[in-house]
């Protein structure tokens, strides 16, 4: 075998080894967003039914954890594939953080605010929050491709 042929093949394993990570990082941040949406509607449903919020401290502090650390799960080369992602969140990476920032800091007042055990102050922080998912999808999630 020639070494231009082994080099050919080597080159399209690491290619498959990438799409294969990029794969994995997509489901990953997919599976994550629902799981924050899931939480997101756990909270709604006791401010719904006007009950305690202290309690719910903590499941603000799981999707804070997820929102910190979001740079991660959108690594260079997992812009195509099974995904939604708009590609401006390569191309402008300052509006993505800055996306990233507004919502890590909306959670840390409803954080305050739940603790706090004020149903009406936990409330509006917490719609302050659904805006800002809503705002970063606005600008950075596109349609099924
Ligand atoms: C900083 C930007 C950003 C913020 C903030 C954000 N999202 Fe997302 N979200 C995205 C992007 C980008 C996608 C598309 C991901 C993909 O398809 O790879 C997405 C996808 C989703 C999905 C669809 C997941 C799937 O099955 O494909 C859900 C549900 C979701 N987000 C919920 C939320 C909720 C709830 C919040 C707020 C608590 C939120 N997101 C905040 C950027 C964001």
């Amino acid at each position: 075998m020639k070494s231009g042929t082994i080099a050919g093949i080597a080159v399209a394993l690491l290619g498959m080894a990438g799409t294969a990570v990029a794969q994995d990082v997509i489901t990953q941040r997919r599976e994550g967003m629902r799981a924050e949406g899931r939480q997101m509607e756990a909270i709604k449903a006791v401010l719904d039914a006007r009950g305690d919020t202290r309690p719910l401290v903590e499941r603000v502090d799981t999707i804070a954890g997820f929102y910190r650390n979001l740079q991660a799960l959108y690594p260079p080369g997992s812009d195509t594939g099974p995904t939604r992602a708009l590609p401006v969140i390569w191309s402008d990476p300052a509006g993505f953080e800055a996306a990233r920032t507004t919502i890590v800091t909306a959670l840390g007042s409803l954080r305050v605010a739940a603790a706090s055990g004020d149903l009406a102050a936990t409330t509006t922080a917490f719609n302050q929050v659904g805006a800002a998912c809503a705002a970063c999808h606005r600008a950075n999630r596109g349609p099924a491709r």
